[in-house]
């Protein structure tokens, strides 16, 4: 992916850095519980605007922004310039961060802080560091795991750089799906953004089960993502407003046939997987409706529970944009799907009964 040159340069960090009450102040209003997303962009966008100039980031033309990504046997671990640019995605990360906070809230106890154990932590530990803002330390301690020593680095940097390095316990470099969890530092809250759309590519399946097996009472962020299929007319997708249009846009009125969802990824289906040692997981099954007017064209969409009130729907972020079903399908045909894991992972169909065979009986 040759775009544009980033640059993430811990040594750069501010001197006068040892201030955390400007990230305080928005994480605050971050978390407000009155507020919806939408009302959040400016403090996402000051958020994104005081990580990146702490750290010096820039992109500029000419770099390769992929360099440094690792294709593990579970899927790619994007590069760090990649998961620096995560936090432009403004509504995923105010929803995470909002549903992180909850999760804690709910994973509180009197006795001990919440154990987080973060997977995929980025160059930022971004959905946790403004949190060390406002919670007692007394409340939460967080282990920050990548892949990639130089997130960690930058992570530990920027945390430093707040003054606020007493909240991690233990910085991990290693490969989230084989680690193994200290017996003594079993997590109460188990949070990753390791993924792409339609769960396509990236490890997260891979990731919440290894997790989730050890840590079975664990909270998970996100709490799930499901993958539905849908019939989609496009020409009523969007609304197109003139260039000089001020004001609210008017809501789609959108045409679409619901199929059904194929696959969830959460807490309970996690356990139920759990004997599956081969290399698929079960998916659902969905008929393609019959007769079908040439205007709907099948679509996965992806729904994400961040956790609680806090939920990602279809175009909030790149993560739910709905993705055409690529492959000749016709009306009547009916899709049975499964999970290819491996490398390249993502959810895969067969045709096992096409209008055809159900003339023929079969
Ligand atoms: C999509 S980025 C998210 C960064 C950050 N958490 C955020 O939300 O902005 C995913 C991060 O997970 C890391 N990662 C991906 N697969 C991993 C694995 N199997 N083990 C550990 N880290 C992984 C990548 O190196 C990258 O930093």
């Amino acid at each position: 992916m040759l775009i544009e040159e980033v640059s993430i340069n811990p040594t750069s960090l501010t001197a006068n850095s040892c201030d955390p009450d400007e990230l305080k102040r928005l994480t605050t209003q971050i978390l407000d519980p009155n507020k919806e997303l939408k009302d959040l962009i400016p403090q996402a966008t000051a958020l994104r605007d005081l990580f990146e100039t702490r750290t010096n980031f820039r992109t500029d033309t000419g770099q390769d922004i992929g360099a440094g990504q690792t294709r593990l046997e579970s899927g790619l671990a994007i590069s760090p310039a990649l998961a620096a640019m995560c936090i432009r995605e403004l509504f995923r990360t105010l929803a995470f961060i909002r549903g992180l906070h909850e999760a804690i809230n709910d994973a509180a106890t009197s006795q001990r802080p919440v154990r987080v154990l973060y997977a995929g932590c980025g160059p930022y530990a971004l959905l946790a560091l403004p949190l060390m803002t406002v919670l007692p330390r007394e409340r939460v301690t967080f282990t920050l795991l990548d892949i990639h020593a130089e997130c960690l680095d930058k992570a530990r940097a920027l945390i430093d750089s707040f003054g606020l390095s007493h909240f991690v316990d233990e910085f991990v470099c290693a490969d989230a799906t084989r680690h193994q969890i200290p017996k003594d530092k079993l997590p109460g809250v188990i949070v990753s953004e390791t993924m792409a759309v339609a769960l396509h590519n990236e490890p997260q399946v891979t990731i919440a089960r290894r997790l989730l097996a050890q840590a079975p009472a664990a909270l998970m962020v996100p709490q799930s993502v499901s993958i539905e299929v849908c019939m989609i007319n496009w020409s009523r997708e969007h609304v197109f407003m003139p260039a000089d249009f001020v004001g609210e846009f008017p809501e789609p009125d959108r045409d679409r046939i619901y199929l059904g969802k194929i696959f969830e990824l959460d807490a309970a289906n996690i356990k139920e997987w759990e004997g599956i040692t081969g290399d698929t997981l079960p998916a659902g099954t969905v008929k393609i409706p019959l007769p079908l007017e040439r205007k709907y064209k099948p679509y996965l969409l992806t729904n994400i529970a961040v956790y609680g009130k806090n939920h990602l729907k279809n175009y909030d972020c790149s993560l739910t944009v709905p993705q055409r079903l690529r492959g000749k399908i016709e009306a009547g045909d009916e899709l049975q799907f499964y999970y290819q894991l491996g490398n390249n992972p993502q959810l895969n169909y067969e045709i096992v009964t096409t209008v055809s065979d159900q003339y023929a009986g079969k």
